[in-house]
């Protein structure tokens, strides 16, 4: 595999709003986050990835922009994102903006001008359609709940948004919206970051003409994932993307791709694929239901190791997946993957040592690294999240209590990742002196940055020492390059797999369970490079695996 610039790289992700407020309005900004660029350096970052910090309304968090070319007075001024640029540079660290070019808000000028005249110029940067018989011009369901359609004004006339109203899809069918789009790219190329995630990008190509699906629900609507399927060439898009853009700069990307089809893989990640690399989500969607939230099924410690070992296979001689355990869209890992009442400080650093080590570019979310868990919302009226509010609201349609929605949401919730960071123990984690956009999570005052960094077994010096492990001069390449093998698959609740390079075997070994269990070595080790208890207990042939014990082995 040719070797990139961010093979060997470890990213952070950052979501602004909830990460450090240095003016006091309860919500972070770019000055906060410049402040703590020392300590992600420190961690061992080299990337980072700020999720939205454009002007918008904020009806979908920022992910709803209203102007390319800027930053939201909240976040901060462009002065302060190129001194984040420049004082990240200084510190070898990259910055990733979040590119989000399937919508914008329904606040940007475009969309204000295609209101005005939806069959002129700018009706044409987005998806404008009749109305069929005085409804919707077809029955697809947006993400955030009922129709895609919303109708203008009192006209016959709908516009698409794949997501909530307040997002119009652009219409990527246009070639001028896709030259704006690539220009807007290249000028954030220009001011020195180094590439994007990329938002919601198999969104872009619609199954044109708009026409009817089966209906999935009582509502009659059927998930745009049904019409979604139906399309092929979103790849030709993507490619002249990345040719009028990341390419000649030499980009690093990550796509948000679902459900990309068999075999197209080495399309987005391989030599000459579209992106550098695209996330595995196999985790975080599996188990889920189409019905909702309230049905989704728990992974169970094997379904997790599953899905890490089939992705695994899946990217082999391809490409890099980028590894994660959460994200500001999904609820905390290790409340999600370590099954209930068992999430103690050595599960979290199991975790993050067996997702970490497999081969891909491991992403860290905030908080993660302090081992941040599910918040416990009492109510309802706690959280900010559209699709929070409409899975509860689904939930309690399907007959489930109050108490039972609440419940279901407060497993998944995208806030659940959004609140602020706990960096100590005084008023609001620490996070503002002001009053926080978000509740605060109760369990603040015992595990906070401050705390663990005093305590050397904390899960934030074991992150620390899993990043320098991945990074050594020593060990890295075979952890970036060296073969994935998994290993003792037949072992109900161990996870394990060996990564094997030019002259080195390293076995990365888990006890997904509370109960000891006796794991027989396939040949003796010869040094423990990593494990998460004081002492490795065995007599050489064999591992003696404590509950939640992780080991890294030097074969
Ligand atoms: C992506 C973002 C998510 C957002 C959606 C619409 O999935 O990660 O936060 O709601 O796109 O932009």
């Amino acid at each position: 595999m040719k070797k990139q610039w961010w093979h060997d790289k470890v990213a952070y992700q950052i979501y602004p709003k909830s990460f450090y407020d240095t003016n006091g309005d309860g919500i972070g900004d770019l000055r906060g986050v410049i402040s703590k660029l020392d300590y992600l350096k420190d961690l061992g970052i080299d990337i980072i990835w700020l999720s939205p910090i454009y002007p918008s309304p904020f009806a979908d968090q920022g992910y709803d922009i209203s102007d390319y070319y800027n930053i939201d007075p909240r976040f901060g001024t462009m002065h302060d994102l190129e001194e984040l640029i420049a004082e990240a540079k200084k510190r070898n660290i990259s910055i990733l903006l979040d590119l989000v070019v399937n919508h914008c808000s329904d606040e940007h000028e475009w969309f204000q001008k295609a209101l005005k005249n939806p069959t002129g110029e700018y009706g044409r940067y987005f998806y404008i359609r009749e109305g069929k018989d005085g409804k919707e011009p077809s029955n697809i369901r947006s993400y955030f709940g009922g129709s895609a359609w919303e109708q203008i004004g009192d006209t016959n006339l709908y516009y698409l948004h794949l997501f909530h109203k307040k997002q119009p899809d652009l219409n990527w069918e246009n070639p001028v919206v896709r030259k704006e789009i690539y220009d807007m790219i290249n000028w954030w190329l220009e001011k020195g970051i180094a590439g994007f995630r990329i938002d919601a990008i198999m969104n872009i190509k619609k199954a044109l003409p708009f026409h009817d699906y089966e209906a999935d629900r009582e509502d009659g609507l059927a998930d745009c994932r049904a019409m979604l399927n139906e399309n092929d060439g979103v790849m030709e898009f993507l490619k002249e993307m990345r040719d009028s853009t990341f390419r000649r700069y030499h980009a690093f990307t990550v796509g948000e791709v679902f459900n990309e089809k068999k075999g197209d893989l080495s399309e987005f990640i391989g030599e000459d694929g579209c992106f550098s690399s695209i996330f595995d989500f196999s985790q975080t969607v599996f188990g889920a239901s189409e019905k909702g939230w309230y049905d989704n099924q728990p992974v169970t410690p094997d379904d997790y190791r599953q899905c890490c070992f089939n992705s695994q296979k899946r990217a082999e001689g391809i490409g890099f997946l980028s590894n994660i355990i959460e994200n500001h869209d999904e609820p905390r890992g290790v409340s999600r993957y370590i099954p209930e009442g068992e999430c103690s400080d050595e599960a979290k650093k199991m975790l993050a040592t067996l997702y970490f080590l497999l081969q891909g570019i491991p992403f860290i979310y905030q908080g993660q690294e302090i081992g941040m868990e599910n918040v416990p919302f009492d109510s309802i009226d706690q959280y900010d999240d559209v699709s929070t509010l409409e899975e509860y609201r689904v939930a309690q349609l399907n007959g489930l209590t109050n108490e039972q929605a609440l419940e279901a949401v407060r497993r998944y919730s995208r806030d659940n990742a959004r609140v602020p960071f706990q960096w100590d123990s005084s008023e609001n984690a620490g996070f503002t002196k002001g009053t926080p956009w978000l509740l605060v999570s109760p369990d603040y005052p015992a595990n906070n940055l401050k705390r663990q960094f005093t305590d050397p077994d904390s899960v934030f010096h074991y992150y620390k020492k899993l990043i320098a492990l991945r990074k050594s001069e020593e060990y890295k390449d075979t952890f970036i390059y060296g073969q994935f093998i998994p290993a003792y698959t037949d072992e109900e609740r161990v996870m394990a797999y060996y990564r094997i390079g030019e002259d080195q075997r390293i076995l990365i070994i888990g006890n997904f369970k509370m109960a000891e269990q006796e794991i027989k070595l396939e040949q003796p080790y010869r040094k423990v490079l990593l494990h998460n208890y004081e002492t490795v207990s065995g007599n050489g042939t064999s591992l003696l695996l404590k509950g939640y014990e992780v080991v890294v082995l030097e074969l």
